[in-house]
């Protein structure tokens, strides 16, 4: 990425503004795309918007860490922050506008609803962050309600997240097709991720034990193994071989309902999260069979 010059990407604050934004381009007859983020983009974010320029005449990119989804134990406040390199970032995959509001826009005082959701929620992030998902779904159901897209792009990186959001879409309705995008890596096959960052030069080195834990499963499964334990007890011993690694979860479930099968056939997500040291990283793949 080329962040050298200044961006004169269009950045917006108020939900009345990106609502007047996307009402005109609505009255030339424009298709919207959109991408939600918490910002700090890489490459991952980039082919997101990327793809919703192919397919839309404008894309609106948010960029909003939202207070919602992080549990006071975790890393809200030094969650990475810099709208100079978002900006640019943008610019360069070719959004249009950013939508970059304050808490406070998003969160009036005495704000009581939420988006609540089940099964697809029950498992693997879901049963170690709580309240991860509500606080999701909710900024997610409400920057759709806002920028009102025709489509919204997801990084199958948070393979939960995107079947959740998929779910919920179809579940309550809203009048949007949800974009699956491929996993972005490092050459080393690090999946590419803001909290990347958090990582020293030895957690960065060890953090490659993830993607490498992740091609034993996916060659087994390949080579005919169709028993879940089996595959998760690979992935298992391969992360523990790494001193750093901390396994939070392995599991196989399959990707539509992110439930546990019992034989591995049909559409099957593996998922893993570890932690680095202190940092926290998820990884997975989808395999269809
Ligand atoms: O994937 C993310 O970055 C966030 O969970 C999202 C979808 C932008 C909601 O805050």
């Amino acid at each position: 990425m080329n962040m050298q010059k200044a961006s004169t990407m269009k950045l917006v604050k108020t939900i009345e503004e990106i609502r007047s934004q996307v009402a005109a381009w609505r009255k030339e007859g424009l298709s919207i795309g959109f991408v939600p983020t918490m910002g700090y983009l890489h490459e991952g974010h980039q082919s997101l918007i990327r793809k919703s320029r192919e397919q839309n005449d404008r894309t609106v990119v948010s960029v909003f860490v939202n207070p919602m989804q992080f549990a006071p134990n975790e890393d809200f406040e030094a969650y990475p922050r810099d709208m100079a390199h978002d900006m640019a970032a943008v610019e360069e995959a070719g959004g249009d506008i950013i939508f970059n509001p304050e808490p406070s826009e998003m969160y009036p005082s005495h704000f009581t609803s939420f988006i609540d959701t089940t099964e697809t929620t029950e498992l693997l992030c879901g049963a170690v962050r709580p309240i991860h998902f509500r606080g999701v779904c909710t900024v997610v159901g409400k920057l759709f309600n806002i920028v009102c897209p025709d489509r919204a792009y997801f990084g199958q990186k948070d393979a939960q997240q995107l079947a959740t959001i998929r779910r919920f879409a179809r579940d309550l309705n809203f009048p949007v097709e949800i974009v699956a995008c491929p996993i972005v890596r490092e050459s080393d096959g690090l999946a590419k991720s803001s909290r990347n960052t958090y990582l020293s030069p030895a957690e960065r080195q060890a953090a490659t034990i993830l993607s490498r834990s992740l091609e034993l499963g996916r060659k087994a499964i390949e080579n005919g193994e169709r028993t879940p334990g089996k595959v998760i007890d690979l992935i298992t011993a391969s992360l523990k071989s790494e001193p750093l690694a901390r396994v939070d979860y392995v599991e196989v479930v399959d990707f539509e309902n992110i439930q546990r099968v019992e034989r591995i056939e049909g559409s099957i997500l593996v998922a893993i999260a570890v932690y680095i040291g202190k940092t926290r990283l998820i990884d997975n793949f989808i395999i269809n069979l």
